[in-house]
């Protein structure tokens, strides 16, 4: 297990000789001491990433994508180490961290395969002594802050398409999960990855943000995590005007029409709902049920949610791991009084569960509550865990007005058999992603990413690719 940062090429510790302590989050066990690194670190990283990028970028598009499609095999032969160590750091049940490496290994794939295709343009000009050309040309350094909740796939849609067009990139991994990051780090430099392009720093995340934003050198940072540290990121960004790609928080409301086919809708609640414990920024937090329906839906989403095993994510069979900290558990905890004191009525859950003796206190039931109303804060805020908050409507306009009542806008969902509806819907919903009977939406080729205060820009697809290029124009006076 690799436990040093990845800087420049070389595996050090931190400048100061500090380091800090990753636990697992089901037992409280020390699993490593890290680096705890800070500004003059992140500089390190930041100078080796520029001294890289000449080289770098000036590779041919086929050999560096060769680099990262090799990358992305090593993932996938590793596949079974990686997602053992992401669920000792992060928590999440194992079948879980398989599937994200899977995912993680997706968007190198993906950004090899597409970069290729980095096009640029030719304009017809006005005048006969004239070319237009646009070229796509790599942004430069690149930064990342990465979240603990998808500690290996959010890297890897970063790095991926930065390092396939060209970009260097410096990561600064979540201080609860550095141990993936460094792992990948370690992958990269076996796939080919020359010093310099990908560097990992562990540690502060104030500090070594604010040297990615105050440092000339880089060009871009592209960050996951909340908005009040992404407007805190907008804010420090004005200093160099430093490009920003800003996944943020969301408030996904989930639509059960009454013309859905119930089946569907209640596997795709549970399924969306309770993966990697409701800790997902695009999982829904509001699921708002034709009244016709709310009863059997509520009885079906209890039944199937009382039904997933909540444990260690290391046990066989277990669905819900541990929240990631004891502030997760204790936001979850006031969400849940605050609607049973609005009114709310507890279907199931609502409190702590104990797996087994010798494990920290950190699991929560799966939880459901019918009779919700917008005024509670689970309806307003992400609760970031296990609790399906249900509403009931009664008209589309209506609920549509209901579901886009809210300062995010990253995914929502609906279920729908009326074609009509289901474009009308789609195209009504202030989201940037819609899933239409579908609460599986995340795949490489496709831009994720949200509208409002969930975001700006898009990581994934093509845009992803776009979101590290920069156009040059070129007025071509011909002689
Ligand atoms: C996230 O929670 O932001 C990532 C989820 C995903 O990629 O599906």
């Amino acid at each position: 297990m690799q436990t040093r940062n990845l800087i420049d090429g070389r595996w050090v510790g931190a400048i100061s000789g500090r380091e800090f302590t990753v636990r697992d989050p089901a037992t409280d066990a020390q699993i490593a001491r890290v680096p705890d690194g800070g500004p003059a670190d992140a500089r390190a990283a930041i100078e080796g990433a520029a001294r890289a990028f000449p080289a770098w970028s000036a590779l041919p598009a086929p050999d560096r994508a060769r680099i990262v499609r090799r990358w992305g095999d090593l993932l996938v032969r590793e596949q079974e180490r990686l997602a053992r160590l992401m669920t000792s750091e992060q928590g999440k049940p194992l079948g879980e961290a398989r599937g994200e490496i899977a995912y993680a290994a997706s968007f190198l794939e993906w950004a090899a395969e597409e970069a290729r295709r980095a096009y640029g343009r030719t304009i017809p000009a006005s005048t006969p002594d004239k070319r237009i050309l646009v070229l796509k040309q790599p942004v430069g350094v690149t930064c990342a802050i990465t979240p603990w909740n998808f500690p290996s796939a959010m890297i890897t849609r970063k790095a991926g398409p930065a390092l396939a067009v060209g970009c260097t990139m410096v990561v600064k991994p979540a201080e609860q999960t550095p141990l993936s990051a460094l792992a990948l780090a370690e992958l990269a430099l076996e796939a080919g990855v020359p010093p310099g392009v990908l560097s990992v720093v562990t540690g502060d995340a104030p500090a070594i943000g604010a040297e990615f934003l105050s440092n000339p050198l880089v060009r871009k940072l592209s960050f996951t995590g909340s908005t009040e540290v992404g407007k805190l990121l907008v804010r420090a960004s004005a200093q160099n005007l430093t490009r920003l790609s800003l996944e943020l928080g969301g408030h996904a409301p989930f639509i059960v029409f009454e013309d859905a086919d119930l089946d569907a809708a209640v596997a795709g609640a549970l399924s969306n709902k309770f993966r990697n414990g409701g800790q997902t920024c695009i999982c829904a937090n509001r699921f708002f049920v034709h009244e016709s329906l709310r009863e059997e839906f509520v009885e079906r989403l209890a039944r199937g949610a009382r039904a997933l095993r909540v444990g260690p994510g290391t046990d066989e069979g277990v669905h819900i791991g541990p929240m990631i900290d004891d502030h997760a558990v204790a936001k979850i905890e006031r969400h849940l009084s605050d609607a049973l004191a609005k009114g709310a009525r507890l279907v199931c859950g609502g409190a702590r569960s104990r797996p087994r003796a010798g494990l920290a206190d950190r699991f929560f039931a799966p939880t459901v509550l019918d009779r919700c109303t917008p005024e509670m804060l689970c309806c307003t805020e992400e609760t970031f865990g296990p609790v399906a908050p249900v509403q009931s409507f009664t008209d589309e306009a209506d609920v549509v007005r209901r579901a886009n009542d809210s300062p995010f806008g990253l995914a929502a969902y609906f279920y729908t058999r009326d074609a009509s509806r289901l474009i009308r819907v789609a195209e009504a919903l202030d989201y940037g992603i819609v899933g239409a009977s579908d609460a599986l939406p995340s795949t490489a080729q496709a831009p994720f990413g949200g509208m409002k205060q969930s975001g700006l820009g898009r990581e994934g697809g093509r845009e992803g690719i776009e979101a590290f290029l920069e156009t040059k124009y070129v007025s071509w006076r011909v002689g």
